[in-house]
């Protein structure tokens, strides 16, 4: 029997909700179709905007979107996107498959998603190809609450209050498809455009550096030397390649060994976020600059017969599990990380939510929020789960169970736990130091690891009310089944 320890005495930092953030480009059919229909569609929608997606984001409460990208950042020109739609700039989306970008989508409607969602909106700046001025008079046109030329362009265009804006990039990849930059380079750019990004009235900005690729280390020395004192945060990417950049591998009839190399890549996270953190903070002895992790999630081979720029692609049980991990990871790492945003958030990489016409699946993926979603704004307590590495080849052993914990304010007791094997159940005794449990809400995701949900088999993967533990005096015990994500709300 595994011991699962949980201290309600030791509490931690506050795991903040936008840890449970979303991601959303111009890119495929993640705004276009899957979010944005436009108001003449016959999908029902809500001043343009999918009822049934903003339905099921709300479900898990989505606590922040990222938009407009991504690469499309440093491409966009947020001054195409305002104003009457039929005079809006028609432009191809050089780098998402060549596509005509008809700008139908921008500044108002994004706001309009945010405000449908009751969600923070956080805003990519243009470094690559605009200019201080762009980006200045974009946050004079979202925030300011006076008389200037872009407060006034704001109210011709029907939206007389400023909005609320807090989360603001600056640049996105520049060391890539952000403009090639170097890390001084880039690192004096930041701090000049931020120099204008002004704080009007009382909206207060948290500026947010572009952070290092994986394990850039010199990205992040280099960016930290020179920009460290202008910086509210600073962002991480890390995917989960399972054959590397150049050979992904497929999305589903992936076979064990993948599983387990897949999840042995998700887990080296964890040492990323700890290196890069240690370089942080010799640049910002006070640990004042927080980590974001705007960019995560399993990246493989295109659906066949898609279009290669748009990047859809199913999502299995192994997609499950990667969220729970990271989201796992995250909550024990949320003193200092205090936004993560998965890419993305509809119809690309490792989606919530996929769609066709005017049919929406769920995923795995999704499920895994919805259940982790009592974590928001708990306080992280400590835990420990004895563990043992399985796999197939020693490179990529990983541990057989992985969990986190947190306690909320009303002292209800959250547990998110995974086993990764594939075929081994684990007896766990689970002791809960300080707490005598009285009642359990527990929810289980399990199948067999290249399970999914279809169009035509939407249900095929779902969550089911977990009931075999057993209330003890230490705690409760229970067997965790093989390939599954279990969540446990204790009183
Ligand atoms: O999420 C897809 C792309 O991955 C983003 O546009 C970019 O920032 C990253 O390379």
């Amino acid at each position: 029997m595994s011991k699962l320890v949980v201290n309600t005495h030791n509490k931690k930092s506050k795991i903040n909700k936008e840890i449970y953030g979303h991601f959303s480009e111009h890119l495929g059919r993640c705004i276009y179709e899957g979010i944005y229909v436009g108001e003449n569609s016959k999908i029902p929608n809500v001043n343009g905007m999918r009822c049934d997606v903003v339905e099921a984001l709300k479900e898990i409460k989505i606590p922040v979107l990222r938009w407009p990208g991504g690469c499309f950042a440093d491409e966009y020109h947020w001054k195409d996107g305002i104003g009457p739609k039929d005079s809006r700039k028609k432009m191809v989306n050089t780098h998402w498959g060549g596509v005509v970008e008809d700008n139908s989508f921008g500044t108002h409607e994004f706001m309009e998603l945010c405000k449908q969602l009751n969600c923070e909106p956080y805003i990519n700046g243009n470094v690559g190809s605009g200019s201080v001025q762009e980006m200045s008079e974009w946050i004079e046109y979202l925030t300011f609450d006076g008389i200037s030329p872009m407060a006034e362009l704001r109210k011709q265009n029907g939206q007389t209050e400023p909005w609320k804006v807090k989360f603001f990039g600056v640049g996105n990849e520049n060391w890539g498809c952000g403009g090639n930059m170097t890390p001084e380079f880039y690192g004096n750019m930041y701090r000049r455009y931020q120099t204008y990004c002004r704080n009007y009235g009382q909206n207060k900005l948290y500026k947010i550096a572009c952070g290092p690729n994986i394990d850039d280390y010199d990205w992040t020395e280099g960016v930290m030397k020179v920009a460290a004192n202008f910086m509210d945060a600073f962002t991480l990417h890390y995917y989960t390649h399972p054959g590397g950049w150049l050979n992904k591998g497929p999305a589903t009839g992936f076979d064990e060994k993948t599983w387990y190399i897949s999840l042995n890549k998700t887990l080296k996270i964890e040492e990323l976020i700890n290196n890069h953190l240690e370089i942080m903070n010799r640049y910002d002895p006070e640990r004042r600059v927080d980590l974001i992790i705007d960019e995560w999630g399993g990246w493989y081979d295109v659906e066949p017969g898609t279009n290669p720029g748009f990047l859809y692609q199913q999502n299995t049980m192994r997609d499950a599990l990667i969220a729970g991990i990271n989201l796992n990871i995250f909550n024990k790492h949320s003193d200092r990380v205090k936004m993560a945003n998965l890419a993305q958030v509809v119809n690309v990489l490792q989606s919530v939510i996929l769609t066709e016409g005017d049919k929406m699946i769920l995923t795995p993926t999704y499920y895994v929020f919805d259940m982790y979603k009592n974590h928001q704004e708990a306080t992280l307590i400590e835990s420990y789960i004895d563990t043992k590495k399985i796999g197939i080849e020693e490179e990529n052993l990983v541990p057989n169970l992985h969990e986190s914990a947190s306690i909320d304010d009303q002292g209800r007791i959250n547990i998110t736990i995974n086993n990764l094997s594939i075929g081994e159940d684990y007896n766990i005794e689970g002791i809960i130091v300080d707490k005598q449990v009285k009642s359990v809400q527990a929810t289980i995701l399990t199948s067999e690891m290249g399970a999914h949900n279809t169009f035509d088999n939407p249900e095929a993967v779902k969550p089911e009310k977990f009931t075999k533990f057993v209330i003890t005096d230490k705690g409760l015990d229970f067997t965790i089944p093989a390939c599954s994500v279990i969540s446990f709300i204790l009183e």
